[in-house]
């Protein structure tokens, strides 16, 4: 069974982790929080966290053989997918690491690295519209309330969220990145479409051929360059 700690509140789970990280929170923890009164996503964004929705963090630490930490985002994505199809079809990933129903956003997961050499270590956020997803967003969003009826209980999601994600963890630790980048590729949105990339101070448009060995998003420029993208928002998907 997994470690998963359950708060009333908490400010962001990842904070509360990243704090435990720096002791001595070994990995396969989880915590969940009811709410977060300073949730936040990818790019300083608010993330909106009602109760009745599921906010929790994972830590995972480097260990000497696996493959770079990045790719947990990856791993998460696909951990989560086998999670919310158990209650929803027709899911597919986003790069890097969203999970679209029909173009709108039911979840989003946030990466943060922590430590150094072999403290390092990646805390892995992830937020679930179960009962509620936000109007006021630049993408659409949904929830699993709004596309089945009825919102599960995010204690019952986060369980079978940690067994599938212990599962694909192992999985990338033993085999490497290849089964997980044909796997997150099979279940994606807007491979082979023409796509927007929009960087910091930089906007490219291109077809979306792929993901390099290290997951970055290959794109084919007009001009036939292929450019690998380690960063960004993809948009047009
Ligand atoms: C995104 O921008 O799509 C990523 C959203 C990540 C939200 C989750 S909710 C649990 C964890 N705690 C936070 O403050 N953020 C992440």
């Amino acid at each position: 069974m997994a470690d998963i700690r359950r708060y009333a509140e908490l400010a962001s789970t990842n904070d509360a982790l990243a704090a435990l990280a720096l002791s001595d929170a070994v990995e396969g923890i989880w915590i969940v929080a009811d709410q977060q009164t300073s949730g936040r996503g990818r790019r300083g964004r608010i993330w909106h966290s009602p109760p009745g929705n599921l906010f929790c963090s994972t830590l995972v630490r480097q260990n000497p053989v696996d493959p770079p930490l990045q790719q947990m985002s990856f791993v998460a994505a696909l951990a989560l997918h086998e999670t919310l199809v158990a209650y929803t079809g027709n899911i597919h990933l986003k790069w890097p690491n969203d999970l679209l129903v029909e173009g709108k956003k039911l979840s989003g997961i946030l990466l943060e690295a922590g430590g150094a050499k072999e403290n390092a270590h990646v805390i892995i956020g992830i937020g679930v519209n179960l009962a509620h997803y936000p109007e006021d967003v630049e993408r659409p969003a949904t929830s699993i309330a709004a596309l089945t009826g009825a919102a599960p209980q995010p204690m019952d999601v986060v369980t079978r969220l940690a067994e599938n994600f212990a599962r694909w963890r192992a999985n990338w630790g033993a085999h490497g990145f290849a089964a997980v980048r044909a796997a997150w590729l099979a279940r994606a949105t807007g491979v082979g479409q023409r796509i927007e990339v929009r960087l910091g101070q930089e906007t490219l448009f291109g077809m979306f051929t792929g993901l390099d060995e290290a997951g970055a998003l290959l794109l084919r420029l007009d001009s036939g360059v292929i450019r690998a993208v380690h960063a960004g928002d993809v948009y047009g998907i």
